[in-house]
């Protein structure tokens, strides 16, 4: 195939000064057009970017046609490349520097009024957009995602290959997979009244292909989750899902980091600079109250225990005699912020379930304003800066109670401070590896343990020990990867010892029958051979999206669906004919 196809002889993006008195056919959609009657300018644009086209008198027959032709109008231009007079240079356009005086205008194909205007400077409601996603596809920032994205793949799939991974497929019609979301079910027509699972990631496939001794696979996959929706959150979404043998956690640390790397240097030419580094989940819960710590800006929490261990302030000396912490956070240049601004972090605390939040100011001479400061002695407040590191005008927030809610709750406030002063540093790329998080979380309404990953996660030999007496503290030989704040993988190392599995299912609830049931065909599996494995699986929207610098991973999927999990052009999910039901053997109810 020619580069632009057999209709044109150049991409209008790619004309530059060099190209003077070239003699070029152009097809494409006409961006703007500006008719001053005796001259006609049409910005062309395809996907390589725009040029401005010119009719005048000199070329009547083009003019005739400009003067008829409307905006995203497809046409073909044929004329000549030629520099644009001193001064009418367009600096922000790479082809500013030249025109195309238009020989002849043909018109391809009329187009109506688009309803919002294709410009990424005009602001357009967000189902509009969606309900004509193939013209929002046309504005330039949502266009290079999708290229980005592409190249992203493309890097992905030479890098996996190089590794010696190979490519293969396991099917969407199947039975649920453990990851914790509820399943998108599919009817049987076979089998009236049975359902196939749409999977919400390949997991148990890939484990099968270990028993089946494929040793490396990844896979581009299409997953599916039943959950509420977020702006990093899609009910179908993408990841590089990847397995392999007869390998430790290191393995996949230094895989993943030149993977990362190459795409980086490829798609940004940006050099990053590995090993990434790696933080305990404890640790990063006791410093910066996430399992995805955005590590751009400081601002680690401060564990306040010792300083106020005897304290006279009632909601903090309350937090510690019933086992609880305190945890301070200092804003630096805090001390600025107003009354009402302090009453308005306050509110943020309580609106997330906290009782309240203290604050302190330090003054010029190292004492002290705030409502607290008379219940505080003097090697009380030395203590306090020494342990957060405040200088006279910064703010320290304080918050008391529960060990993992305060922790959760002042690494939101760190989070929401930053980004409200301005804090963080959005030209960086800080990834890191949350290492070693716990096996099991208990689950207070339900009364039990329920796996923070998957059942098939691996304790750590340490914790297996004592996994049946303190189920808590037990340390999985998993890890998620974390990129400015964003968790964008995770994975473990699996079990493979058949006691293990079962002391496992033991403590989840799931006894001998459910487990059959449901996994089975993995644990017959398993009695064939397993070799020890290992994997990880991206969440490939949420890295393009940061890729593209992108705040949604709506930015970065050509057809995505809405917060109600619509989508918005075809009108899916819709309802469907008697005849369909009859078929599956289904009813509906009406809804109340
Ligand atoms: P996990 O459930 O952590 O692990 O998913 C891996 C990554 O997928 C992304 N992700 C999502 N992205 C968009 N929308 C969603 N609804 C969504 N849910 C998850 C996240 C996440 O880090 N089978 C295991 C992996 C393994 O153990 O190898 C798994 O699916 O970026
Ligand atoms: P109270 O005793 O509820 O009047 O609170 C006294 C001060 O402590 C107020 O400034 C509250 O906002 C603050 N406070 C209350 N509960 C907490 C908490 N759990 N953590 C930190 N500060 C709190």
């Amino acid at each position: 195939m020619t580069p632009y196809g057999a209709m044109r002889t150049h991409g209008a993006g790619t004309l530059r000064a060099s190209d003077d008195g070239t003699a070029v056919t152009l097809a494409g959609w006409v961006d703007r057009r500006r008719d001053h009657g005796g001259v006609a300018f049409l910005d062309v644009r395809d996907r390589t970017g725009i040029v401005q086209v010119v009719a005048d008198p000199e070329s009547n027959a083009a003019l005739q046609v400009a003067h008829d032709v409307r905006n995203e109008y497809v046409v073909a231009v044929h004329g000549t490349v030629r520099l644009r007079p001193s001064g009418m240079v367009n600096e922000r356009l790479g082809t500013g520097e030249v025109e195309v005086a238009a020989s002849r205008v043909e018109i391809l194909a009329p187009a109506e009024t688009p309803p919002f205007p294709i410009d990424d400077r005009v602001e357009a409601d967000e189902i509009t957009r969606l309900r004509h996603r193939y013209l929002d596809l046309r504005r330039t920032p949502v266009a290079r995602a999708l290229r980005m994205r592409s190249q992203a793949t493309a890097v992905i799939r030479e890098v996996m290959e190089a590794h010696g991974f190979i490519d293969v497929e396991t099917p969407l019609l199947t039975r649920s997979t453990p990851e914790g979301a509820r399943d998108f079910l599919v009817p049987s027509r076979m089998r009236p009244g049975a359902f196939y699972a749409l999977p919400q990631s390949p997991q148990l496939f890939k484990q099968l292909l270990m028993v089946a001794g494929v040793e490396r696979y990844y896979q581009i996959a299409r997953c599916f989750r039943d959950e509420d929706f977020r702006a990093d959150r899609q009910p179908e979404f993408t990841q590089l899902d990847l397995e392999a043998s007869f390998i430790d956690e290191a393995d996949i640390y230094t895989l993943v980091e030149d993977l990362l790397t190459t795409i980086w240097s490829r798609v940004l030419d940006v050099k990053l600079d590995p090993p990434f580094p790696r933080m305990p989940y404890a640790e990063a819960m006791a410093r910066y109250g996430s399992d995805k710590p955005d590590l751009r800006f400081g601002m680690e929490l401060c564990d306040l225990r010792d300083v106020f261990a005897g304290t006279d302030v009632g909601v903090f000396a309350g937090a510690l005699d019933a086992d609880g912490t305190v945890v301070g956070l200092c804003l630096p240049g805090g001390g600025q912020l107003t009354r009402k601004q302090f009453d308005g972090w306050v509110d943020f605390a309580r609106s997330r379930g906290a009782k309240g939040l203290a604050w302190a100011v330090v003054n010029d001479d190292a004492t002290l304003r705030s409502p607290l400061a008379k219940f505080m002695s003097d090697d009380e407040t030395s203590a306090l800066l020494t342990a957060t590191g405040a200088e006279p005008g910064d703010a320290i927030f304080f918050g008391a109670g529960a060990v993992g809610a305060t922790r959760q709750l002042m690494g939101a406030l760190r989070l929401a401070l930053a980004r409200d002063h301005d804090l963080i540093a959005d030209d960086r790329w800080e990834f890191c590896w949350i290492t070693e998080p716990p096996v099991f979380e208990w689950n207070d309404d339900e009364r039990r343990w329920d796996s923070v990953h998957h059942p098939f996660t691996a304790p750590t030999d340490e914790a297996l020990e004592t996994m049946e007496q303190t189920p808590g503290q037990t340390t999985a030989r998993a890890y998620d990867i974390v990129l400015n704040g964003t968790e964008i993988g995770g994975g473990s190392i699996r079990i493979n010892r058949t006691d293990v599995q079962q002391r496992v299912f033991a403590l989840l609830g799931i006894d001998e029958q459910t487990a059959a049931e449901r996994f089975g065909f993995l644990l017959d599996a398993f009695a064939y051979g397993a070799p020890p494995h290992g994997g990880i699986a991206f969440g490939l929207d949420r890295l393009v999206m940061l890729l593209a610098g992108e705040d949604s991973i709506r930015d970065v999927i050509a057809f995505p669906k809405t917060q109600t999990g619509a989508d918005a052009m075809t009108g899916a999910p819709s309802s469907i004919d008697a005849d369909q039901l009859r078929t599956l053997g289904l009813r509906t109810r009406q809804p109340r």
